[in-house]
């Protein structure tokens, strides 16, 4: 059969609410031009984030009810444990809320004045992290990777040429960690291929550097190793995700992606020292190291969500779903990073609309131009998130996110007719102003104004 399904069926529903344009219009107004600021019952198809915002199974909420609520040693932590241990080979496991605690734990033990810490392409909050500490964050992506129509099966590969630039001009003893996010989500959701892993570890075992993976989008990651690295075909996804792992030092992780759940994270570490330190911070900010903010719930929740993902025909109809999204919108005429990612299609915001400059931002001006269209909430990923402090990102992105076993195909298609609809009358696209914005992670919060 050609047709991929969805291989579930749908237990319980959510209504999803549609409004007209004249109320987006002031909806939009409102929230001075940020999507961030809507409120998301006035969202009728949200690819705002594939983070946090999937649909559990009848096993991930027969796990709530079986959440041992224990304060230390509570029997859903063993649960846990026993899985990631055996997914990842890790030891050292420690719970977070979410991956970005598991970064703030990190940088703050690893980070400060003076350090570099490079990867593939940071996300903006271990970027954020990472500059809080003091640190410098340097991403490296691959050439390819700055080009949305190059068609690199690996665009996520981190550059091993220019990695030994980085440490020859500053230094090994100034990098305390290089980090390779799978997928690279800043770049595209782009996968990175174990035969690069193995490069970077190459690389990092000669200069005595440990490598961590940022591991939200692992499997999705492995999956794609799987279609497409040679020799990795015939291969089970839980081993190449085993390969990947057993090439790192570390790892944070964010379960809000391939954890399949709503809220959770984890710190992985070897390093016994290491993990005491983190274990003091966990404890200090987080939780105590049996639940490090978490209920016994999330963490039986986590468990089952991480046995999930690596089955084969999930991944299968995630990748899919997402693969059949990007090839409608180049259907349609609509530029994106191709290929299409892992969690998300990225379209190219510069292709869309040529009359915006980057400083007038034609990111938010899509994304805008599809909440006003059709109640579709996409995300920024440019000059808005990026072009902080006179930076200049090397595209100007939207990204819709689609969150895991959420959305029938009739919500894409919907999608891809609302997006076609705004390219067609794109001259209709406004520049837009910032009024205000904080100091870091401005796109959370930052007030526009149209041009
Ligand atoms: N690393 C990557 C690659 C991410 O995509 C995210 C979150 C994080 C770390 C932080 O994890 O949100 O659990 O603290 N990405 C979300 C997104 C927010 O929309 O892409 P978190």
């Amino acid at each position: 059969m050609k047709t991929i399904i969805e291989p579930f069926r749908i237990k319980v529903v959510e209504p999803i609410r549609r409004t007209t344009r004249p109320q987006r219009e002031d909806i939009l107004r409102r929230a001075d031009f940020n999507v961030f600021a809507v409120r998301a019952e006035d969202v009728l198809i949200d690819l705002l984030t594939d983070s946090g915002t999937g649909a559990m199974s009848s096993e991930q909420w027969a796990g709530v009810m079986r959440g041992d609520e224990s304060y230390a040693g509570a029997k859903s932590w063993y649960v846990l444990e026993r899985t990631v241990r055996g997914l990842t080979g890790f030891d050292r496991i420690l719970p977070t809320h979410q991956g970005r605690a598991s970064e703030r734990i990190l940088f703050e033990l690893l980070g400060g004045a003076g350090k570099v810490v490079p990867s593939n392409a940071h996300f903006d909050t271990t970027r954020a992290n990472v500059e809080h500490s003091g640190a410098r964050a340097v991403d490296l992506p691959i050439p390819a990777a700055r080009h949305p129509a190059s068609r690199h099966p690996f665009k996520g590969d981190l550059d091993v040429a220019a990695l030994l630039r980085l440490i020859a001009e500053v230094g090994p003893e100034r990098i305390p960690v290089v980090m390779v996010t799978v997928t690279n989500n800043s770049g595209g959701g782009q996968p990175v291929s174990l035969e690069n892993l193995r490069a970077v570890r190459e690389v990092c075992t000669r200069h005595g550097l440990p490598l961590f993976l940022d591991a939200c989008r692992f499997a999705e990651n492995a999956y794609f190793i799987k279609l497409r690295e040679p020799g990795q075909a015939d291969r089970p996804v839980r081993d190449i995700v085993r390969d990947m792992f057993d090439l790192a030092d570390g790892a944070t992780i964010s379960a809000k992606k391939d954890g399949l759940v709503n809220i959770g994270g984890l710190l992985l570490l070897r390093d016994p020292l290491l993990a005491q330190r983190a274990n003091n911070l966990l404890i200090l900010t987080e939780g105590y190291v049996t639940y490090g903010g978490l209920a016994g719930r999330d963490l039986e929740a986590m468990a089952q969500g991480f046995e999930e993902v690596v089955d084969e025909d999930y991944l299968e109809y995630r990748i899919r779903c997402v693969g059949y999204l990007g090839e409608k919108l180049l259907a349609a005429g609509i530029k994106i990073v191709e290929p299409p990612g892992g969690h998300a299609v990225y379209i190219d915001a510069a292709a869309f609309c040529p009359h915006i400059p980057p400083e007038r931002f034609p990111g938010q001006a899509v994304v805008c131009g599809l909440y006003r269209h059709a109640g579709i909430r996409a995300c920024e990923i440019g000059s808005v998130m990026f072009g902080q402090d006179g930076r200049r990102p090397a595209m100007e992105l939207v990204r819709l996110a689609i969150p895991r076993r959420v959305y029938t195909q009739s919500h894409v298609d919907y999608v891809v007719e609302a997006a076609a609809e705004v390219f067609q009358d794109r001259q209709r696209l406004r520049p837009l102003e910032i009024i205000d914005a904080p100091p870091s992670l401005r796109h959370f919060t930052a007030r526009f104004r149209e041009l």
